[in-house]
């Protein structure tokens, strides 16, 4: 199977920006685009309820592992559906950093997604430490270790993966075409050893400064499916060029 079988995709995370004006931004621009991606705006929470288009599915930028309850100040996959999302991002590097979420949470937040019908985005990357150590890819395997241990086959293909080496995100300083490439292939070989056909549907994003003059090679490697873009993500022209380079 060849990578023209996976439908490209690309996600805007917001982070924690954004307004009811930029939502409003994004409906108008993106109304009459026209991209074979699967378009995905991952807002806050706080603007999910604006968006009306048709043209892009909103998702969250982080979910609760847990159902309905005590606990405060989170928010579970049931209410994220009222709202309308279709996608969460799982295991974002910042979230593993600021709120110290562990490879096994991000693996239980990754299922109950999918066993509640909505599709994670499960993030994985590793630091300049890890990179300057050669230790890529161990430390991304272990990563996924927890998610395969904790999701079937069946459910893993309900996933989107993004690989986001942390010393690119928000630094202005892409992974080279090459560098993302040889981990997207690496990963690609991590769940062929899992499962041959799961390996080649699922979908791998690159993200780390991915912007319009860059997106079109970077989407380009074979094992690069699309992209999970933070800054460029806030201007509807940047997206959109990205969303169209993803064809
Ligand atoms: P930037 O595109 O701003 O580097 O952010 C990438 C990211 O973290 C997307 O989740």
């Amino acid at each position: 199977m060849s990578k023209n079988v996976r439908k490209p995709f690309v996600a805007g995370n917001w982070k924690m920006n954004g307004s009811m004006s930029l939502v409003a931004d994004f409906n108008e621009k993106l109304a009459s685009v026209s991209a074979q991606a699967d378009i995905v705006i991952c807002s806050p929470a706080t603007l999910l309820h604006g968006f009306n288009n048709s043209t892009f599915s909103i998702g969250a930028q982080n979910v609760s592992h847990l159902d309905n309850g005590a606990h405060t100040g989170e928010l579970s996959v049931e209410m994220l559906k009222e709202a309308g999302c279709e996608y969460a991002i799982v295991g974002h590097s910042e979230r593993r950093e600021d709120q110290g979420e562990s490879n096994t949470l991000v693996a239980q937040k990754a299922k109950k997604c999918v066993s509640e019908g909505i599709t994670p985005i499960i993030c994985v990357g590793e630091s300049l430490d890890v990179r300057e150590a050669g230790n890529v890819e161990s430390f991304v395997a272990a990563q996924l270790d927890a998610v395969v241990e904790a999701l079937s086959v069946e459910e893993l293909s309900k996933t989107v993966v993004a690989y986001e080496p942390i010393w690119a995100i928000g630094t202005g300083k892409t992974a080279s075409p090459q560098q993302a490439q040889e981990v997207h292939e690496f990963i690609r070989g991590y769940f062929e050893k899992v499962d041959a056909d799961l390996a080649q549907g699922i979908r791998i994003l690159y993200g780390g400064s991915v912007k319009p003059d860059n997106a079109e090679t970077l989407f380009a490697q074979k094992d690069v499916d699309g992209g999970l873009i933070g800054g460029a993500s806030l201007k509807a022209e940047d997206f959109i060029s990205i969303c169209q380079a993803a064809d």
